[in-house]
């Protein structure tokens, strides 16, 4: 697992979950009695990724207290939210066309288009037999919802490329599809397994939901004003598709910028097209004003779990935030 000094950190009153967790995957990743299979299944697991899913699986369940007996399933559920992730990832790579994830190639560049699908597919299909260990009508019934709610987030948004009317609502529309609801079901099935009543699964959905949507949009700044070295994945991704996000959004609600950036969106695959763009939003007001409404969800997130008991869990999910609002720092 690659995950910063800083993350580490963070992650460590779930270190020891974290770690079975990661254990979990590689059994479930590896397990194929075919060579062929096995070298595929487990690519993912070489290139690493932050953990962010699980890690807030764990944290939630901790918070809530803490239960021996139900440790293994927070653990599987934890592992389960990661192969979601990772099948979204390789699938998103495909309708991306993205050759680069994680400093790596992705597995449509790699292997192709045809492996890349059928991997996604038998992630999906890992994730449910790890849930299905959980027997839990409850939290089946939110991943399943969650799943769903993110495959229509990403169907919406490739639905929605090249058109250059694209409001913001909208926008706010597929981010919480397709980012923010798997984020709150992390953190609601976190609480599920460890008996979190009504309330408390609320507190901690409405505390990933927020922190989801903020996540997102710092990963669609960085597209923007990212470096391909420190991203893992080659920025102007978005543009280039012409998917429009909150940078290019933002610049258009500024009166200042508003008929250079469309007439640069209209020609985006001209080479300098991208980076006059990047250099126009990184001097822009809605620079400015993009970081505040970022700061405003990770607010919102921390003031959601303000409530809680105080607890080195709840520290973790505090600081979270921090890491996210710190990555948009530059
Ligand atoms: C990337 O998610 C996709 C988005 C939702 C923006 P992560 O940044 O959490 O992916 P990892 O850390 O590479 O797995
Ligand atoms: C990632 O979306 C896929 C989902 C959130 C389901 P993006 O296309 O925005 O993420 P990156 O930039 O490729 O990681
Ligand atoms: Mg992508
Ligand atoms: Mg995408």
């Amino acid at each position: 697992m690659q995950t910063t000094m800083e993350l580490e950190k963070i992650y460590q009153p779930i270190s020891e979950d974290l770690a079975s967790m990661e254990e979990v995957l590689h059994k479930r990743l590896t397990s194929s009695k075919y060579e062929s299979v096995k070298a595929i299944s487990s690519y993912p697991l070489q290139s690493g990724g932050k953990r962010l899913r699980p890690a807030l699986v764990l944290l939630s369940a901790r918070v809530i207290g803490d239960s021996s007996r139900q440790k293994q399933k927070a653990i599987n559920i934890a592992a389960a939210m990661e192969l979601i992730h990772m099948a979204s990832l390789i699938h998103d790579d495909v309708i991306d066309h993205s050759k680069l994830r994680h400093a790596k190639p992705t597995v449509n560049s790699k292997r192709g288009e045809d492996v890349a699908i059928a991997l996604g597919d038998y992630l999906h299909a890992t994730a449910s037999e790890l849930i299905a260990t959980c027997s839990n009508p409850e939290v089946l019934e939110c991943i399943s919802l969650a799943v769903k709610t993110m495959c229509e987030g990403e169907l919406l948004q490739v639905c929605e490329r090249d058109n250059l009317n694209l409001k913001l609502e909208r926008y706010m529309v597929i981010i919480k599809k397709k980012t923010a609801t798997l984020f709150a079901t992390a953190c609601q099935s976190g609480g599920l397994i460890f008996g979190a009543k009504e309330n408390l699964q609320k507190t901690l959905k409405d505390y990933g939901f927020n922190f989801g949507l903020a996540f997102q949009m710092v990963d669609d700044c960085l597209d923007f004003v990212g470096k391909k070295k420190s991203l893992g994945k080659s920025p102007g991704t978005d543009f280039k598709l012409g998917e429009l996000t909150i940078p290019i959004l933002s610049l258009i609600s500024e009166d200042k910028e508003a008929q250079k950036v469309q007439s640069l969106m209209e020609s985006p695959d001209k080479d300098n097209s991208f980076d006059e763009l990047r250099d126009i939003f990184i001097n822009s007001e809605a620079f400015t004003k993009t970081k505040k409404e970022i700061f405003f969800y990770l607010n919102k997130a921390k003031e959601s779990i303000s409530d809680l008991s105080d607890s080195c869990f709840k520290e973790s999910l505090t600081d979270l935030t921090d890491y996210v609002a710190k990555r948009i720092e530059i």
